[in-house]
């Protein structure tokens, strides 16, 4: 057990839907496992709904984690299980969730912990529409006191809700109380990005527009609507994917060194990149519907709501004026891959002409155990100077065997436990990505059909000089 933290009382809302029994109960029971969650804490799950009692919630969590995580410590989980209950609550009406809450304090203080001491967790996994008035509600009920929120994304529907939410948010908590959610940044690979390239003396000189022709950042999913219609139809990919977690990798690829991990330089480092983004070009933006969408459970039989999203992105500063980055994501898409594709510029020799069709490419995938790619451009065996290409290949996984990667939510839910929140995103941040993506929403782009399992419209297709890595130049 950690014992430096203080007792923590966790309430999760949305506590029987997807996303914890997916990510947030398996999460927490392997930081439990690890030994990684404070001495005394407690889960109180909470939702409109009651699952039942509180031993049949603690059993579909039971269930959920032999899904998701497999082979249970019995005492670990006797124990966890031992520490959950559930409490409905709605933002009309939340006094059973504070009197449950104030319950569970009061019983750490007759174990010897100070209810003045213990810390509230309140993860907020509720549509944009809910946010407010719950907010709302644990204010009235004095449940913001000594509380850590965190909110999920998205952080409102348009610029104005967004601000709407972050006004709601300010007037009852310190900004330092609010931990907004991208679970991207909580991803192993995606933290190995900031090692790759500022600790090597290969990479950091040549991450700018002299070296790099364009950047990729590619994120199709095999992954259809799987129950989640009516969350889609109020949000679409571009609110789901693109303003959140494209340009969160876009921005940890592309900002400048914030010298420190410190929470505010990496903050600030990544805000003032996101300044730099030059207003998105319709022309250049494609968004895509797969055929069957609109079969699928929740959605209208003629919804425009777009499933895919391809665009263009420049970045007005001195390091990536010229460097086209390029980002895709879609649901129903050809494979599932979270790639980002650094191509290099071809040097301006002539002694080696016709170089130009092999990739030379740096590519990062976002696994769990991070691999990175360089392709470059060799001499054939033989006796012309004619070229060929050829690959280094890494895999962290296999090269650092004994590595403990974290999954993303149960990294992130334990930077939250110790108050750390340089991977997570500031208002500032949010605000900015808001104004980069609202034109779009304003004035949208047409939809265009796709066929499952393919790599998305044509016009996306065509929309990168050289085409796109993912389904082109990798499996040439
Ligand atoms: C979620 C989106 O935030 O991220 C989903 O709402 C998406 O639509 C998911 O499928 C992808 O996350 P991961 O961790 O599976 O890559």
């Amino acid at each position: 057990m950690t014992e430096k933290l203080p007792a923590h009382v966790l309430v999760l809302f949305g506590a029987t839907g997807d996303l914890a029994a997916r990510k947030l109960f398996p999460g927490l029971y392997r930081l439990a496992a690890a030994g990684r969650l404070p001495h005394d804490y407690v889960i109180i799950g909470s939702g409109r709904n009651s699952p039942g009692t509180d031993d049949e919630f603690r059993q579909q969590v039971r269930d959920g984690l032999d899904d998701t995580v497999g082979d249970l410590d019995a005492d670990v989980i006797d124990d966890f299980l031992g520490r959950i209950s559930f409490q409905t609550a709605s933002s009309d009406d939340g006094a059973d969730l504070a009197a449950a809450v104030r319950e569970a304090e009061e019983a750490f203080d007759d174990e010897g912990a100070d209810t003045d001491d213990v810390r509230r967790l309140l993860y907020l996994s509720l549509p944009p529409a809910a946010m407010q008035p719950m907010i709302a509600m644990l204010h009235t009920e004095g449940l913001t006191e000594r509380a850590r929120l965190v909110i999920e994304k998205p952080f409102g529907l348009d610029l104005q809700s967004s601000r709407e939410l972050d006004a709601a948010l300010k007037d009852v908590v310190e900004e330092s109380q609010v931990y907004r959610i991208d679970h991207f940044l909580g991803k192993e690979a995606v933290q190995n990005i900031l090692a790759l390239r500022f600790a090597n003396g290969l990479f950091e000189p040549a991450w700018n527009a002299k070296s790099l022709a364009s950047v990729q950042i590619d994120v199709p999913e095999t992954l259809a609507m799987e129950g989640r219609g009516s969350f889609y139809e109020s949000t679409g990919c571009l609110r789901d994917m693109v303003s959140t977690h494209l340009c969160q990798l876009m921005g940890f690829v592309a900002f400048e060194d914030p010298d420190s991990l410190d929470e505010k330089c990496v903050r600030d480092s990544k805000a003032e990149l996101f300044g730099a983004i030059r207003p998105l070009d319709r022309e250049h933006v494609v968004f895509g519907q797969y055929d069957g969408y609109r079969d699928e459970p929740d959605v209208a039989e003629d919804s425009d709501v777009e499933t895919f999203v391809a665009l263009e992105v420049h970045i007005d500063n001195d390091r990536w004026r010229g460097v086209p980055f390029y980002l895709r994501t879609g649901k129903a898409m050809a494979q599932t891959r979270r790639t980002i594709t650094l191509r290099f510029r071809t040097p301006e020799t002539t002694l080696l002409r016709g170089a130009e069709p092999i990739p030379d490419e740096l590519v990062l995938e976002l696994t769990d155990d991070p691999k990175i790619t360089i392709d470059v451009r060799a001499k054939m065996p033989g006796p012309t100077m004619d070229l060929t290409g050829a690959s280094f290949r890494l895999d962290l996984g296999e090269e650092v065997p004994h590595g403990e990667p974290l999954e993303a939510y149960e990294r992130l839910l334990l930077d939250v436990l110790n108050g750390e929140r340089t991977f997570f995103t500031r208002a500032d941040e949010v605000d900015r990505l808001w104004q980069v993506i609202q034109p779009l929403l304003d004035d949208r782009p047409e939809v265009l059909p796709y066929d499952k399992g393919s790599w998305g419209p044509q016009r996306a297709i065509d929309l990168v000089e050289g085409g796109w890595r993912l389904g082109g130049s990798e499996e040439s």
